[in-house]
């Protein structure tokens, strides 16, 4: 490994943790679609944009736009990115690492210019949580942001288009989000957020899909009654329905090869000790890379949900919020990052993602693929979730490998 790359790794691994103390929860990382604290990544990513030679827009979704200029005036252009926001209690790289790496990329160029331009893109919003809707960020740049998604409204009953303004920004503008220029792809670099490359012992991994996913809202109606005086068998527990529905999701999931089914978040309410439950609301999320297996266990456990209620003398009801379909990476794109890996030095491995990606959206519109990075511990979505600067600078010589590549050879 070349050494110029640790230095810069280093950098960038201290920056996504710079970006983490900008959160919604002090003392966790918690950063959802345009909250407050994204202001003060906006400042300090357009600050590292600009030095390393990008002009800096915000678009009308709220992503961070950095322009690097090629000598070929208006040139397809390599766009590089991923998300700023994040789960709740989140840790400081999943999508964060792919824009501050993508950025310490440009910055290695130390003002060379290629021959096409570079757009590196944090995204605003891909996890989907506080309007249950994931990748406005990267929908708005492909175009495919509807009055549907405007009006879709959060806990607080505030709609994207609200939180859109309240940030200062006009969702009527958001026609100039579009990347409407022709591109030569895009590329994402993105922690595997789970156990596979570590059990090999590989710091970086070439994704070959991304895993389909359903997301749904599921709902037990029962009715409340005291729980001192309600005799079992005279009972409408909607939470007791929806537990009993739970460990069906699960055994579900662990009998249908490559199915994972979670239940993340549950609801019950009145929500009080001493009350028989009357409603539990859940999410629902069934992810495979097969699009036909998930939608048949969606099928599944969904009339597994209304045989359970009418045994209980409840209803149940659900609200499909998502239905991504699986998504290939290009082959092309693919096989040049491949040819870049081996040129640096490191063993090529293929996988799927679990995790979907904003560059499964972009994909609808330009060649895309990813490379990942070992995740130690296989932990993601959690406080503990790192990267090794190591693998980082593994990265880093990969991708300046291929941005030399398409200098020399187109
Ligand atoms: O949930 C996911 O797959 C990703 O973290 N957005
Ligand atoms: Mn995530
Ligand atoms: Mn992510």
């Amino acid at each position: 490994m070349m050494p110029s790359y640790l230095a810069p790794a280093h950098e960038i691994v201290a920056r996504c943790r710079q970006l983490a103390v900008h959160t919604e929860e002090p003392g966790f990382v918690t950063r959802t679609f345009l909250s407050e604290p994204m202001r003060c990544v906006h400042t300090d990513v357009r600050a590292w944009m600009e030095q390393a030679g990008m002009s800096v827009r915000i678009d009308g979704a709220g992503n961070i736009r950095g322009y690097y200029a090629g000598t070929i005036e208006d040139g397809p252009r390599l766009m590089i990115g991923s998300h700023l926001d994040t789960v709740p209690r989140a840790g400081a790289f999943d999508g964060i690492l792919g824009v501050v790496l993508g950025i310490g990329l440009v910055g290695l160029l130390n003002g060379r210019r290629l021959p096409f331009p570079i757009e590196i893109v944090g995204f605003s919003e891909e996890e989907g949580v506080r309007f249950g809707m994931p990748f406005i960020g990267s929908r708005a740049v492909i175009g495919e942001i509807d009055d549907a998604i405007l009006g879709r409204l959060d806990a607080n009953g505030l709609s994207v288009a609200d939180a859109i303004r309240a940030y200062g920004l006009d969702p009527a503008s958001l026609g100039q989000a579009v990347a409407t220029e022709r591109t030569l792809g895009y590329l994402e670099f993105h922690i595997e957020q789970g156990p596979v490359l570590e059990s090999l012992n590989l710091p970086l991994g070439l994704v070959s899909a991304i895993a389909g996913q359903s997301r749904l809202e599921v709902r037990f109606h029962g009715h409340a009654n005291h729980a001192g005086t309600t005799p079992m068998h005279l009972r409408r527990d909607a939470l007791a329905g929806a537990a009993e529905w739970i460990g069906a999701v699960e055994r579900e999931a662990i009998a249908t090869t490559g199915l994972v089914a979670t239940v993340g978040r549950i609801e019950a309410r009145p929500g009080a000790g001493n009350v028989v439950a009357a409603s539990a609301v859940m999410s629902l999320d069934v992810r495979h890379t097969d699009d036909d297996v998930r939608s048949k266990a969606v099928t599944r456990l969904l009339s597994c949900a209304t045989q359970i209620a009418a045994r209980r003398g409840l209803t149940s009801t659900s609200e499909s919020q998502l239905n991504q379909p699986a998504v290939a990476m290009d082959e092309n794109l693919t096989e040049r990052l491949a040819r870049a890996l081996a040129n640096s030095g490191y063993r090529e491995h293929r996988m799927a993602s679990g995790a979907g990606h904003d560059a499964m959206i972009m994909a609808k519109r330009m060649p895309a693929a990813m490379l990942f990075l070992r995740s130690p511990g296989g932990i993601s979505h959690h406080p503990d979730e790192s990267v090794l600067p190591e693998d980082v600078a593994a990265a880093l010589a990969t991708g300046f490998n291929f941005l030399e590549q398409w200098e020399r050879h187109g």
